[in-house]
């Protein structure tokens, strides 16, 4: 056997008896590196005659390359080999079964706006929101509340530091009292037809069983050409049946009062009150329920709309008292007490279906 392929034979063994990628550099260095047999034996080549050189050269260039190929696919091999060890011990079991979730639970008003939203994005309407601090424009002035309106005073609404640099109403900044604010954010940026429910917190300076500094609100607002009263009515008739989940729901609209529409109702559900227990649907007693009317002509001017060319309706309901009803829940107060009993009482599971 020549020398070269005896060398050629134990770098193949030693390459193959390698154990991992350090070793292998190392055998590529004692071979083919600067200082490597192979290398040596290169270096004899200027002492022999050209055509010897010429056979030499070719041979030991080709156990270069042969010894390289060997090297390379061993560390491929080896590569693959700690490859498959890493994932055999990091395996992780997804066979477990998950934890427990009521370790949290959706807040009864995340809830109800989700459940709303629904209902009315059926009925092919979006959600639109707006800012908690307004000015007095879009609180009051937009919405045709006279100037001296009760609603405007201090002991309702929860007044900013004036701006500085203006004066009288434009330099009165508040924490909005109504979600109707956002009515006039959406018909001043938005062209009709517009269907749009807008759910959010408002404030106003109250505090009792029945009232709280902070209090959630969802407003609904409709407009088109042709929208009218018995529009109105179809639509909260129907949303409160699907809310309430009622076939049979007895309702009642009572003329009522606000600047921005015309006419006004309050909107009321049957209900008994029987051996103390509240029940939706049935019964001889009323439940008020929530405000709508037509949008007054004054509101649509004031927010660059036409009123010669359109018209609709709008309403606007309190998330916690719509969820005290269905629920049962009695106090308003203990929606905001974080009180971790009450909140895995009455508080739902991610996933819940309504
Ligand atoms: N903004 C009214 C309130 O807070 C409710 C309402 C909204 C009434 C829209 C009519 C139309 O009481």
């Amino acid at each position: 056997m020549s020398s070269l392929e005896a060398l050629k034979k134990e770098l193949v063994a030693t390459v193959k008896a390698a154990n991992d990628i350090p070793a292998l550099e190392e055998i590529r260095v004692t071979a083919l590196g600067k200082k490597g047999k192979v290398t040596d034996m290169m270096k004899t080549l200027g002492g022999l005659d050209p055509e010897q050189r010429k056979q030499m050269g070719q041979a030991l260039n080709q156990l270069k390359d042969e010894i390289t190929a060997e090297i390379e696919s061993r560390a491929a091999l080896l590569k693959n080999a700690a490859l498959d060890k890493r994932l055999q011990e990091e395996k992780s079991d997804i066979t477990l079964s998950p934890r427990p979730w009521p370790q949290g639970t959706i807040h009864p008003i995340s809830r109800t706006v989700e459940e709303v939203s629904a209902i009315f994005a059926e009925m092919g309407f979006s959600v639109s929101e707006g800012p908690e601090i307004e000015d007095d424009f879009h609180n009051f002035t937009a919405l045709n509340f006279p100037s001296g309106h009760p609603a405007r005073q201090m002991h309702d609404t929860f007044y900013l530091p004036d701006v500085t640099g203006k004066t009288g109403d434009e330099a009165k900044r508040l924490l909005r009292t109504h979600t109707s604010t956002v009515q006039v954010h959406v018909m001043q940026t938005q062209k009709p037809p517009i269907r749009v429910i807008i759910p959010g917190k408002t404030y106003r300076s109250d505090y009792d069983i029945t009232h709280t500094p902070m209090f959630n609100q969802i407003e609904g607002l409709l407009i088109d050409k042709t929208a009218h009263m018995g529009h109105l009515k179809g639509c909260l008739i129907e949303f409160c049946k699907r809310f309430f989940e009622v076939d049979e729901l007895p309702t009642r609209f009572r003329p009522s009062f606000f600047p921005f529409t015309e006419p006004s109702a309050e909107m009321d559900i049957g209900c008994s009150r029987e051996g103390g227990e509240l029940r939706i649907g049935t019964g001889k007693d009323w439940l008020e329920i929530l405000g709508c009317g037509m949008v007054h002509p004054n509101v649509l001017q004031n927010c660059g709309i036409d009123p010669n060319e359109y018209q609709g309706f709008a309403f606007g309901m309190g998330v916690e008292r719509i969820t005290m009803l269905k629920y049962g829940i009695p106090d308003l107060r203990t929606f905001f007490e974080s009180d971790l009993r009450w909140l895995q009482h009455y508080g739902f599971g991610p996933m819940e279906n309504f």
